[in-house]
């Protein structure tokens, strides 16, 4: 049976929908029908589509009680929307339905398991939120919460640990059992993961911890991730508060790549922390396999520092990356574009061995919506080059490899905004067969750049005016460069 609340959520939905101009979204990025979204959710396989749910508030553009928003795809780039998945409308989840994940029964059933959200009493009469994990099941677009939900209590949580902070529960099967790992904290407040097995799904018991922070990388580490990948064992996660290191880990809630070996269940032996992406907007990964084979991962392209501000005029706020095929080459994560982009493009313009020294405009290049390739091949006396995007008189983002210093600088802050923002994102970067190679997806108001590629990654939210469509060039010293443009078009847009 719907709840009144699903149902006036799915009714909200379709109504506000009807009156968004479709031109108002990016081209190939996934959006929220209306109001607010946040992480991906159950981003998995079913009957052959690829189903992403997502944090969705659509009542504000601003965070409120979780639903689960609800689309699906066969190529990563051209969605259709389906009905609001699940609403708040238990007593275990009445404070919302947090993130979760989802996969294929083997009696063709989807399962979603997410944390449910309540106001509990302690023992001594306090009140708290608790997180307990909880798991619903439907055909792909209606979905019945379980009867004896709440599946995991604060009670299988390991003494000593944290209880208010408990979620994002990523579901896996391995020989013939199912699996969850989930966020947590330890006594030391910073993050662990935790896991827990079951045999049918619903009735769940605790395995042990792991991996955890150590206070080392952030406090609670939220939605983590857990895959094997090229002969290694794989842990995505996003702590929450993380301190700077230079050059490599920025601070607040970002993401992290834990990269191991181990039995791809409690054995786990840690390698190396990797940063995922080194841009501001980059939250929240979550993983499917392919029906091909391929570990493709989406993103919540948003900040949680920055989420509040300057969006009380729009209709609909947050957007996922455009998903992303990950590798290991050399013990390092690599980020690629899905290779289905490749069918959208139109307007392709190439220029091949330009040289360059000072101010560059290449004839056809420009635009807002595009997937653009540039490999600069510095001369000696090159000190930095720059390319400049969005442009619009003195409005820009500008994207400059400093070779002194072997830095990547993508910086916003002379968009079209009057807010002022944290805008630059600077990380090291090293030349590849002196090259240093530049991938550029930008559509309309977001910019993913990929370098040499997918070493390193950098997402980014831009503001700008609708006809922000230069692109020039810059160096201060002497370089040769090739671009390759692609305009991205889906139905003719
Ligand atoms: C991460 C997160 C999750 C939580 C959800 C709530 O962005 O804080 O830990 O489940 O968002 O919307």
């Amino acid at each position: 049976m719907r709840s009144e609340k699903l149902q006036q959520a799915r009714e909200y939905e379709q109504a506000e929908l009807a009156t968004i101009e479709e031109s108002t979204r990016p081209v190939f990025h996934v959006t929220g029908a209306v109001g607010w979204i946040n992480d991906p959710n159950g981003f998995s396989v079913y009957q052959g589509e690829y189903h992403l749910f997502f944090q969705y508030h659509p009542y504000s553009t601003f965070w409120g009680p979780m639903h689960w928003g609800h689309v699906k795809t066969r190529d990563f780039v051209t969605w259709e929307r389906l009905p609001i998945a699940m609403a708040p409308d238990e007593a275990y989840d009445n404070k919302g339905c947090f993130s979760g994940s989802a996969m294929e029964l083997p009696n063709g059933k989807q399962l979603l398991v997410y944390t449910g959200v309540s106001e509990c009493t302690e023992a001594d009469g306090t009140k708290a939120d608790y997180q307990q994990q909880c798991i619903a099941i439907g055909d792909g677009v209606d979905y019945e919460k379980y009867v004896a939900n709440p599946v995991i209590t604060t009670s299988a949580i390991p003494s000593g640990n944290h209880r208010m902070d408990f979620r994002d529960p990523k579901v896996f099967s391995k020989d013939g059992k199912y699996y969850l790992v989930v966020g947590n904290r330890t006594a030391d407040t910073s993050g662990a993961i935790l896991l827990y097995c079951s045999m049918d799904a619903k009735s769940w018991e605790y395995v042990g911890v792991i991996d955890r922070s150590n206070d080392e990388y952030g406090k609670m580490w939220e939605c983590p991730d857990y895959f094997a990948l090229d002969d290694y064992q794989v842990m995505l996660t996003s702590p929450q508060d993380m301190l700077p290191k230079e050059g490599c880990l920025r601070a607040g809630n970002k993401t992290i790549a834990l990269l191991g070996h181990g039995d791809g269940l409690l054995e786990f032996q840690r390698e190396s922390v990797q940063p995922i992406d080194q841009g501001i907007d980059f939250y929240a990964p979550q993983t499917l396999e392919t029906t091909d084979g391929r570990r493709v991962m989406i993103a919540w392209m948003q900040s949680w520092d920055t989420c509040n501000v300057g969006h009380d005029d729009k209709r609909f706020f947050g957007q996922m990356t455009f998903p992303r095929e990950l590798r290991i080459v050399d013990g390092t994560l690599r980020q690629t574009p899905v290779r289905e982009l490749a069918s959208y493009y139109t307007d392709c313009v190439s220029h091949s061995n330009v040289a360059i020294q000072g101010d560059c405009v290449l004839e056809d290049v420009c635009g807002k919506v595009y997937d653009m390739t540039v490999t600069i091949r510095p001369n000696a006396d090159m000190n930095w080059f720059k390319v400049n995007v969005g442009v619009q008189g003195d409005y820009k983002t500008v994207i400059k490899y400093d070779a002194t210093e072997g830095m990547l600088y993508v910086d916003r802050s002379c968009n079209y905004n009057r807010r002022e923002l944290p805008s630059v994102c600077a990380f090291h970067v090293t030349l590849d067969q002196q090259a240093l190679k530049l991938r550029m997806l930008k559509d309309k108001n977001c910019l993913e750049v990929f370098v040499n590629d997918g070493r390193w990654c950098c997402s980014m939210m831009l503001s700008e005016g609708d006809d922000a469509r230069g692109i020039s060039f810059q160096s201060y010293g002497s370089a040769e460069f090739d671009v390759t443009k692609n305009g991205v078009e889906r139905n003719g847009k």
